[in-house]
């Protein structure tokens, strides 16, 4: 079940991610999808072996008297009604509480998280987020409060009639034997089935409960798991001459202005292509497209003659290596952490060796204590913590060891020193050796040398070529340049 879950879950396209209905359906599943086919399984045996016995001692009461046995199937009626309502029930509650439950793990995590330590008692966050802990955790109380009270007053329902029904039995049993239909034996032996009867409907109403109750769960978590792709055969890399985007669009879901708005931009073989912009015009939005992450809403991304979307399913993911602005820092050793640009591959200890320095790595590897096997991380035992900009250079070798056509670097020299970032780029063209890159950052210093660089305003093309044109052409590019440029300046020279 846990395979079948993560195959959805590391299978569906990344846009899933921006739904919190998928993130409800996938805590729900978690738990449910691990107990309930279990409880299935020994709800058809409990009700099996139940059914069973009800109709050996069924046979043995129509003996004694024929009348006692429809009496006593009747007894499993108002059961079997009211636990069907209780299971709807249970379920709705379920899904109900599935978000709020994920509130309360998440503050959990903000209390007990290694990277959110520091930051909750540097501001002194604890009382605050303990009393949002605590409301959210009473009001799951209330309702669950709430809930067992509607859940038990149905089973009480449900039992009283169970109840009536057998004390009406008992009483034509005393009436038979009365009226001198029945012996005080056979009576006795009789009441001691009815009474054994009795119990066997209870359990076999019981299991047909727990089958209908989990089979309810589990159409969830079918309609979860029918969410899995085919798994797609892994796609080939493929070279190109150049990557366009042509009018590309892209909401995300519940925005009303798109992120990116009718976006062309060109990638030739060999280009170190720019991307810069204010925060939220659109540049990683736009990267996420071309990465072939999220489909456009309008417009395509083409790769020399065909469009995306005809190209074999994963395409563009195998032909970039991107690293996002959040990154991740990987819980694993050096090695592991640049290893993992190539995934499938066995571990190439020269190329590792290549992208170490030519991502600056190699600078501070030897001086870890296990070198490349050093593990980074504090949570376990002998591991070992990066600055910010380690981790970046970290990151940024990943993706040289990709080895893929097209490079997009997302602020990869957010966290560099200046030292670092001079050296990465002003190798970077000899690093990626006649492959691509696609950089987006803020520092200006950084794009300048690019072939072409867009400026993206508002999620659109606002101005496009490289720096000496955008310079001449005087917009928001120089204007963005010289703001920053002149911060370096002394005050005698702005
Ligand atoms: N997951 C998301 N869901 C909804 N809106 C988003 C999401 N990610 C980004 N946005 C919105 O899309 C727009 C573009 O965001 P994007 O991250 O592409 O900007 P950016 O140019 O990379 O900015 P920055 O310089 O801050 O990194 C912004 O208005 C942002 O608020
Ligand atoms: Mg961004």
């Amino acid at each position: 079940m846990w395979h079948s879950i993560l195959d959805v879950s590391t299978g569906v396209g990344l846009w899933n991610y921006e739904d919190p209905g998928f993130f409800d359906r996938l805590e729900r599943v978690r738990v449910s999808g691990l107990t309930r086919p279990f409880q299935v399984t020994s709800g058809v045996i409990a009700a099996l072996g139940s059914a069973l016995s009800c109709i050996g001692l069924g046979l043995t009461l129509v003996t004694f008297n024929p009348l006692l046995l429809p009496l006593l199937a009747f007894g499993g009626l108002p059961l079997l009604l009211t636990s069907r309502q209780e299971s709807r029930l249970e379920f709705r509650f379920n899904v109900t509480q599935t978000q709020p439950s994920r509130l309360r793990a998440y503050l959990a995590i903000l209390m007990t998280g290694r990277d959110e330590a520091k930051e909750v008692r540097a501001f002194d966050m604890v009382g605050n987020l303990r009393r949002r802990f605590d409301a959210v955790y009473s009001r799951y109380l209330d309702d669950l409060r709430g809930h067992l009270k509607r859940r038990t007053a149905l089973s009480v329902i449900g039992q009283s009639g169970a109840a009536i029904v057998l004390g009406l039995t008992l009483l034509a049993l005393a009436w038979m034997v009365t009226g001198g239909g029945l012996t005080i034996a056979t009576a006795g032996a009789a009441l001691v089935a009815v009474r054994m009867l009795a119990s066997q409907i209870q359990g076999l109403t019981g299991g047909v409960q727990a089958v209908f109750e989990s089979g309810l769960f589990i159409d969830d978590l079918q309609d979860f798991l029918a969410l899995a792709p085919e798994p797609a055969t892994a796609a080939a890399v493929r070279p190109f001459e150049q990557i366009e985007s042509r009018q590309v669009s892209f909401s995300y879901p519940g925005r009303r202005t798109p992120a990116v708005d009718g976006v062309s931009i060109r990638i030739r073989r060999g280009e170190v292509v720019a991307l810069v912009g204010e925060n939220g015009s659109g540049k990683s939005t736009l990267a996420k497209l071309i990465a072939g992450l999220y489909p456009p809403d309008q417009g395509a991304v083409w790769w020399d003659d065909s469009p995306l979307s005809e190209l074999p399913e994963g395409t563009a993911r195998a032909s970039t290596a991107v690293i996002f602005q959040d990154f991740v820092h990987y819980a694993m050793d050096v090695r592991t952490n640049i290893a993992l640009g190539q995934p499938e591959q066995p571990v190439n200890d020269d190329g590792i060796r290549r992208a170490a320095a030519a991502s600056g790595v190699a600078d501070f590897v030897d001086e870890l204590p296990q070198g490349y096997e050093t593990m980074l991380t504090r949570m376990f035992d002998g591991g070992h913590d990066l600055s910010g900009g380690q981790w970046q250079r970290l990151a940024i070798a990943r993706a040289f060891y990709r080895d893929a056509p097209l490079v997009i670097l997302d602020e990869p020299s957010a966290a560099l020193d200046p030292r670092a970032e001079y050296d990465l780029f002003s190798s970077l063209r000899s690093t990626i050796e006649g492959r691509s890159a696609l950089v987006i950052s803020h520092r200006f210093s950084t794009v300048r040398n690019a072939d072409r660089i867009y400026v993206l305003d508002s999620g659109r093309v606002a101005e496009s070529g490289t720096h000496d044109e955008l310079m001449a052409t005087d917009g928001i590019y120089a204007e963005l340049f010289r703001l920053q440029a002149t911060a370096y300046l002394p005050d005698e020279s702005r």
